[in-house]
């Protein structure tokens, strides 16, 4: 048990308990002031509503491709599959040409939609929240698509591939 004031709480430490969370792995892409295509991987995609269809994810607010996610109206989830750990740190790589050689199609407005990825939604963004050092920007769905792919989760700082718990007959629902 960890019990502190906010000020007291020990970022590190705050940061591992976060990892308890298992979460999929998406690359989040859009476009710079002059068109140039950027993307960022993140964990902290969430599905939020079914009606309307609502997705939040949340940024860092000193990223580099801040601005640009800041400023467009539209960026897509690109749920990557367990075969592509290496394009989740491609694109946790501050600086490097994220896109050299990476296999995209243009989705809606020319944002960039990674191949052979789990999945795919692409939304317009209708609200940006402030998130103490990081802005959390809800987006509406206008497309989606899924294929047959497994996805990568991330859990305790380490990627991990799922498979279904032993006493899984099917979800609630
Ligand atoms: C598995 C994983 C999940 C991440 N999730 C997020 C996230 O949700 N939000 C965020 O701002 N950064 C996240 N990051 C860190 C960014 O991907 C990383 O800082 C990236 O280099 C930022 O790119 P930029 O500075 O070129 O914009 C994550 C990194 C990894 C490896």
């Amino acid at each position: 048990m960890h019990a502190a004031t906010p000020s007291a709480i020990d970022r590190r430490r705050l940061r591992d308990v976060f990892g308890t969370y298992i979460t999929g792995v998406a690359v989040i892409t859009t476009l710079d002031a002059e068109g140039r295509p950027c993307g960022v991987t993140a964990n902290s995609f969430s599905s939020v509503s079914l009606d309307p269809p609502l997705v939040l994810w949340s940024q860092a607010l000193n990223a580099r491709s801040f601005p640009a996610f800041s400023r467009h109206e539209r960026f897509v989830v690109n749920v990557l599959a367990k075969h592509q750990r290496e394009l989740s740190q491609r694109f946790a790589t501050p600086g490097a040409d994220k896109f050299a050689g990476v296999e995209c199609r243009p989705g809606i407005g020319g944002l960039p939609m990674l191949a052979d990825c789990c999945a795919h939604f692409e939304c317009r963004k209708v609200t940006t929240w402030p998130g103490g050092d990081h802005a959390v920007f809800l987006g509406l769905i206008e497309r989606f698509e899924r294929s047959a792919a497994e996805g990568l989760a991330f859990g305790g700082g380490r990627y991990l591939v799922t498979r279904a718990h032993a006493e899984a007959a099917g979800a609630p629902g």
